[in-house]
C-alpha cells in the first residue's frame, strides 16, 4: 500500500496542532507507520526542498522549517498521497478550504514565506525520496 510523507511543522508543532493533524489522519482510515521528533538540519532541508532552491522564498522556508521541532510521520493507506494533500488543504492557507488542516488553522502572518502547518509529499516518487530523508532506517 502506498506511504506518504508528513512532517507538522514548526508553526504547527509551537501551536499544538500535532495531535490535532494526528487525529485527522487516523480518523480519516490512514495508518502511522513511523513517527518522530525533531529539529530538522540543514541538510536535511536541502534534500527535502531541493526542488525548491533558488526561488525567492527558498532561504526564508529552511529558516522558517529549522526554527524549532517538527513532528516527522509516514502514513500508509491506498491513495494516502492525495488523501492527505486533500486533507492538508491548498498551499496559500488564507485561501485553503475550510475544513482543511491549513484552511481551518493557517492564515498569512505577514512572514516571508508562508507558514502553513503540514507538508505532505506529493507523488509516490518524492514520498520515496522524502521518507529516506526523514527515516533512513526505512528507506
Ligand atoms: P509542502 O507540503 O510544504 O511541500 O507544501 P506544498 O506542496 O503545498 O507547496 P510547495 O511544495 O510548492 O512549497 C513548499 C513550501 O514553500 C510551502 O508549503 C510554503 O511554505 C512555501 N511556499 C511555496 N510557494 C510559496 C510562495 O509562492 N510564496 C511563499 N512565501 N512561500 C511559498
Ligand atoms: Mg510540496
Amino acid at each position: 500500500t502506498e506511504r506518504s510523507l508528513v512532517l507538522v511543522k514548526p508553526d504547527g508543532f509551537a501551536r499544538g496542532l500535532t495531535g490535532e493533524v494526528l487525529a485527522r489522519i487516523e480518523r480519516k482510515g490512514y495508518r502511522l507507520a513511523a513517527l518522530a521528533i525533531l529539529t530538522p538540519t540543514r541538510e536535511q532541508l536541502a534534500a527535502h526542498y531541493a526542488e525548491h532552491e533558488g526561488k525567492p522564498f527558498y532561504e526564508p522556508l529552511v529558516a522558517f522549517m529549522s526554527s524549532g521541532p517538527v513532528t516527522a510521520i509516514v502514513i500508509e493507506g491506498e491513495r494516502c498521497i492525495e488523501g492527505f494533500r486533500s486533507l492538508a488543504g491548498a498551499t496559500d492557507p488564507t485561501k485553503a478550504a475550510p475544513g482543511s488542516i491549513r484552511g481551518d488553522f493557517g492564515r498569512d502572518w505577514g512572514k516571508p514565506v508562508q507558514e502553513n502547518i503540514v507538508h505532505g509529499s506529493d507523488a509516490p516518487e518524492s514520498a520515496a525520496r522524502e521518507i529516506g530523508i526523514w527515516f533512513p532506517s526505512l528507506g
